[in-house]
Formats: structure tokens, C-alpha cells, sequence
């Protein structure tokens, strides 16, 4: 009563200072503005320098929401629930578990260096136009947060103690969830990764001791493989989409999951998915869009048959004529993509 009496402003300041709620300079001392990562080996430019480049504020506040089970509608998820660091913002399961269990059809992909794709779309199927659009779907998911935007939005502008953080990246106070996207696609942004052994050797090829499989994997991967017909450039892809035959039925002639033929009503995408990235392939088991293969040597197998065979197959796709060793090096290939540079945990204290 007394409070209702005092009013909003009153309210909020009341709840601000509400004891064991952490002040703002703690706050900022356990989540600090850090500087955008410098250039590694493996990137063209640096983050700073391109034209959609993160802004550090904005990305130390998405770092809380990232983490932040809140947002979620029974407080037990955030993002890194699926999208988990130590598994290259993938996760070690076929399909993601969501809110109460719930099983979905598709597994978690990683968004590591999408801040520099080739084009904007997200999703396995591109629905979603920029990181931003997509940060909005997962919270509203039935079966992955189980929120809604209004609630969401509620939340966040309900817990005071964000409110500095909001004034400090957009320069007033208001929580919107335009806002709250914004934030977290840029600390998605500042996830990257480089420096991984391959570019390491890649570096200095005539001089540095190395594997003989990775310059092997190397030179199938970009040669005979044929792999990097699709996953193209320094990021490992194209960003658009491809049928490998996955989830394909002979009997129904049908696929489990039709993929972007869903967006783009176009039978030639039918069982299409999105080339993911290879940076940290290795950490992401099981793999493809279903989780349906278990290892880096499965996937190559299923590319050495030339894929599954379909009304819909890539024309990019053709059996290849690959020995047991040459197999061995492109899966060395792929482990040598492991890098650094991303790894994060949850701050340690969270506006309340
Ligand atoms: C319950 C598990 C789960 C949670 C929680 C979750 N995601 Fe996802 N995420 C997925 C799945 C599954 C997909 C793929 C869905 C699809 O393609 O249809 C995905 C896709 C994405 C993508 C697209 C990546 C790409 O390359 O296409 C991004 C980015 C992403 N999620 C970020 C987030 C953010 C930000 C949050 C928190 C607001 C979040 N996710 C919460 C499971 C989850
Ligand atoms: C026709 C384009 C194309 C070619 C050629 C191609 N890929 Fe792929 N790759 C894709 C697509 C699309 C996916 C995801 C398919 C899905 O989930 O249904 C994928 C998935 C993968 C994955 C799983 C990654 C993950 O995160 O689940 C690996 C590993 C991989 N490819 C390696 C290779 C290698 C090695 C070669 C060469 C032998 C190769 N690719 C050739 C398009 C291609």
C-alpha cells in the first residue's frame, strides 16, 4: 500500500536498493565493457571493422541476457542452455531439449564468427533474417523458452537493476524487445573464433612442423573432396542452402523435415538445410541438421557414397573416390578447425 502511494519511480528505486541486490558498480565490475577481440589467424578483417560491427556495450549487456534463465517461463532456460560454449554454441545432443522437456526436431546450430557470414539468414531453413529477428524466436518457442515476447519484455523492464545497463546502450532507460535482441545478437557477434592449428600451419606452410593428414585433408578438402564447393571461404560456408539427402524416406518418398522448401515453397529446396560452419566442427557431435550422424568420419562417409540419393540432390554431390587414409585426413582436417577466442561462462551476479 505504502508503495503503490509512492508511486513508480519510488517503487522502482525502493526495489533498486532492495538488500543483497547487487549495485550497479558491482555490476559493472563483474560484467565490464570489453574490448572487441582483436584480428585472429583464420579472419580477413577484424571485428571492428565491418560495416554490422557490435557495439561493446550493447554486447556486455546481451552477455547477461544470453545467460539470463528469466527470460525463460519457468526461469530454467537461457540461450546457453542450447548453445553451450565449451560445444562451439552447439550442443552435444541430436535435437535440443526445450522447456519441460519438451524434445524438438532440430539440433542447436553454432552461431560462432556469423557476425562475419556471407548473408544474414539464420535458422537450418534461413526463416529468420538477421540475428536479431532470430534472438526474438527462441523466447517465444513453445518448445524452447516458452515465453512470450510481452512477458519477456515485462520481465527484463521489471528487474531495475537493468535498467542502467539499457541507458548505457541505448541512452535511455527502456526496455524494449527490439532492444533486448539488438543486445544479444551483438554479444553473438563477439563470439569468434581463429588461431586454430590449421591456421596456424596455414600461416607459415613451408616451416612449421604439422600432421602430415591436416596439409593431406587440406588439399582433399579444397581439391578431389569437392567439400569446399559449398563450404566456401575462411568461415567454411556458403550460407546457403543444400540437399544432402538427410531425413530422406525411400519408402514415402518424403523427407522428415522438409528444410528451406518450407520458406521458399520451392520444390528444389525440398530437404534443403543451411552449410553450417566448420570452425569447431569437432566439438559438436552428433552431426547435421537431425543430429542423425555420430562422428566427423560418418559425415565423410556419407559424402564418399555421394549422399542419399533423392529427387532433390545437390547436383554438387558425387560419389568420391577416397581411400580409408585419405578419409582420416579430412576428419584431421576438420579437428585441426578447433580454435580459440570464444569461450565464456555466465557473469557471476545478474541485475536484480
Ligand atoms: C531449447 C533449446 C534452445 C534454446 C533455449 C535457444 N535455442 Fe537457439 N536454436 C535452437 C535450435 C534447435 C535452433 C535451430 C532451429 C531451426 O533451424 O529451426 C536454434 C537456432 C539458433 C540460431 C541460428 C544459428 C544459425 O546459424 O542459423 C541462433 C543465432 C540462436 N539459435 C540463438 C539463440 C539465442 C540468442 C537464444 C536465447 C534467446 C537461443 N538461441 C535459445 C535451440 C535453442
Ligand atoms: C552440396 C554442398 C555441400 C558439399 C559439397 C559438402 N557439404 Fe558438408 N554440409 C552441407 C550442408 C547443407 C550441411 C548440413 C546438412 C544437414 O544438416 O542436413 C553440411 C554438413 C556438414 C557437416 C556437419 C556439420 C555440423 O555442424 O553438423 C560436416 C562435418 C561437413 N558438412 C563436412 C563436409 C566435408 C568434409 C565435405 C567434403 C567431403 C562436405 N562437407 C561437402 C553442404 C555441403
Amino acid at each position: 500500500m505504502t508503495l503503490r502511494l509512492l508511486g513508480a519511480p519510488a517503487l522502482l528505486l525502493v526495489l533498486a536498493c532492495a538488500p543483497g541486490a547487487p549495485t550497479t558498480e558491482q555490476l559493472d565490475a563483474a560484467n565490464p565493457v570489453r574490448p572487441l577481440p582483436e584480428a585472429m589467424l583464420g579472419h580477413e578483417a577484424a571485428l571492428a571493422d565491418l560495416a554490422e560491427a557490435p557495439d561493446p556495450e550493447k554486447a556486455r549487456l546481451g552477455r547477461w541476457l544470453y545467460y539470463d534463465t528469466r527470460l525463460s517461463a519457468d526461469g530454467t532456460l537461457s540461450c546457453a542452455t542450447c548453445h553451450i560454449p565449451e560445444h562451439g554454441y552447439s550442443e552435444p545432443r541430436a535435437v535440443s531439449i526445450g522447456i519441460d522437456g519438451q524434445v524438438g526436431t532440430r539440433k542447436a546450430p553454432s552461431f560462432l564468427n556469423a557476425a562475419f557470414a556471407f548473408y544474414p539468414e539464420t535458422f537450418w531453413d534461413g526463416r529468420a533474417g538477421t540475428l536479431e529477428e532470430q534472438a526474438i524466436g527462441p523466447m517465444a518457442n513453445p518448445i524452447e523458452m516458452g515465453s512470450s515476447h510481452d512477458v519477456v519484455e515485462s520481465t527484463v523492464a521489471s528487474i531495475p537493476g537493468y535498467a542502467p545497463f539499457f541507458e548505457r546502450a541505448f541512452g535511455d532507460p527502456i526496455v524494449t524487445l527490439d532492444r533486448i535482441a539488438e543486445a544479444i545478437a551483438d554479444y553473438e557477434r563477439t563470439r569468434i573464433s581463429g588461431n586454430s592449428p590449421w591456421d596456424v600451419w596455414r600461416d607459415d606452410e613451408d616451416t612449421r612442423a604439422v600432421d602430415p593428414a591436416i596439409p593431406l585433408g587440406d588439399e582433399l578438402f579444397f581439391g578431389r573432396g569437392l567439400c569446399a564447393t559449398c563450404h566456401v571461404g575462411s568461415h567454411f560456408t556458403d550460407s546457403r542452402f543444400h540437399n544432402l539427402g538427410i531425413g530422406w524416406d525411400e519408402a514415402t518418398g518424403t523427407f522428415a523435415d522438409e528444410g528451406r522448401f518450407v520458406v521458399s515453397g520451392k520444390d528444389e529446396d525440398r530437404g534443403a538445410f543451411k552449410t553450417p560452419g566448420l570452425r569447431d566442427v569437432a566439438l559438436r557431435a552428433p552431426y547435421l541438421h537431425d543430429g542423425s550422424l555420430a562422428t566427423l568420419r560418418d559425415v565423410v562417409q556419407h559424402y564418399v557414397k555421394g549422399g542419399t540419393p533423392n529427387p532433390y540432390l545437390s547436383p554438387k554431390m558425387k560419389p568420391l573416390d577416397l581411400s580409408e587414409p585419405e578419409i582420416d585426413a579430412l576428419v584431421a582436417f576438420m579437428e585441426a578447425l578447433t580454435g580459440e577466442g570464444y569461450l565464456d561462462g555466465p557473469p557471476t551476479i545478474f541485475p536484480q
